[in-house]
């Protein structure tokens, strides 16, 4: 009898020990990192070309709060803001007039931006009143053509839209999603890449351009828009770092050596950017 008392007690405290372990063990995502080992993570990423010495506590919260991610994505990402919230943290484009500004929820063109050299598209390849910078212009023309030749459809829906266009775009999509959902694929006035007037949407010319993965001419953008300097600007699995929903039909023109390079290596405009332009150019 008394055996079996002590056996129940012997249980008792091995079952509350394992829950008061249970609920005290921490995140092992967030755990804390000893100090000498985040100074050693530091003096490593100190040596990342890019690296901020401005932003070394962001880094250091980011890593924790992240470290399945390398070093290079964490400073990528924090000199991309996005340990902030969109709009939270935002700056005028240095770049405004080049093939490689970069526009998102933190860099903007501001309201009077209209770029210097629009021009308007011939209707065989475009909707009519489309207007593109003249290199990017080009570069589609030649590229539809390109296409039509090999039996594809490429027909430019939408391209350069001015601020007021984005202020009413932007205001219809928030009064019927909210705008939380509006904000997940679209941008703000001021913040949209068609202000740039290198970027066009695109259909088939059969299907809606929302459709526009699922057409053949889907396929022959993917091997080859690099050749002609477009990239696609909202990939399906980047959705995290270009915080916008997956977009099939948007490219943006960004010149061939960008374009094959964010092609063969796999990575969004965004951390190109980051990565070669910034404070480079
Ligand atoms: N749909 C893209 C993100 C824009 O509104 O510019
Ligand atoms: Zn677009």
């Amino acid at each position: 009898m008394k055996k079996n008392i002590l056996v129940y007690i012997l249980i008792m405290i091995l079952l509350i020990t394992g829950i008061y372990i249970g609920t005290t063990k921490k995140d092992t995502k967030t755990k804390e990192i000893p100090t000498k080992k985040v100074e050693t993570l530091i003096d490593k990423m100190k040596k990342i070309e890019y690296y901020n010495g401005k932003y070394k506590d962001r880094y250091k919260d980011y890593q924790k709060e992240n470290q399945n991610l390398e070093l290079e994505d964490i400073v990528t990402r924090v000199n991309l803001s996005l340990d902030k919230k969109p709009y939270e943290e935002t700056k005028k484009t240095p770049y405004p007039n080049t093939d490689y500004i970069l526009v998102n929820k933190h860099i903007y063109m501001g309201e009077d931006y209209i770029p210097e050299d629009l021009e308007e598209l011939d209707t065989s390849y475009a909707r009519s009143g489309m207007k593109l910078v003249k290199k990017a212009k080009k570069a589609v023309e030649q590229m539809a053509k390109q296409a039509k030749k090999e039996g594809f459809t490429i027909r430019v829906m939408s391209s350069f839209r001015d601020y007021q266009y984005q202020v009413n775009l932007y205001n219809r999509y928030k009064e019927t999603d909210g705008e939380e959902k509006a904000d997940t694929y679209s941008a703000r006035p001021g913040f949209s890449e068609h202000q740039t007037g290198l970027c066009i949407d695109i259909d088939d010319g059969n299907l809606s351009y929302t459709n526009f993965e699922k057409s053949p001419s889907f396929n022959w953008m993917q091997e080859n828009a690099h050749k002609y300097g477009f990239i696609l600007r909202y990939p399906k699995d980047k959705t995290d770092i270009t915080t916008y929903t997956y977009e099939s039909w948007h490219y943006r023109y960004v010149g061939k050596e960008i374009a094959s390079y964010i092609k063969e290596h796999n990575i969004t405009f965004d951390e190109y950017y980051i990565q070669f332009i910034e404070n480079k150019k």
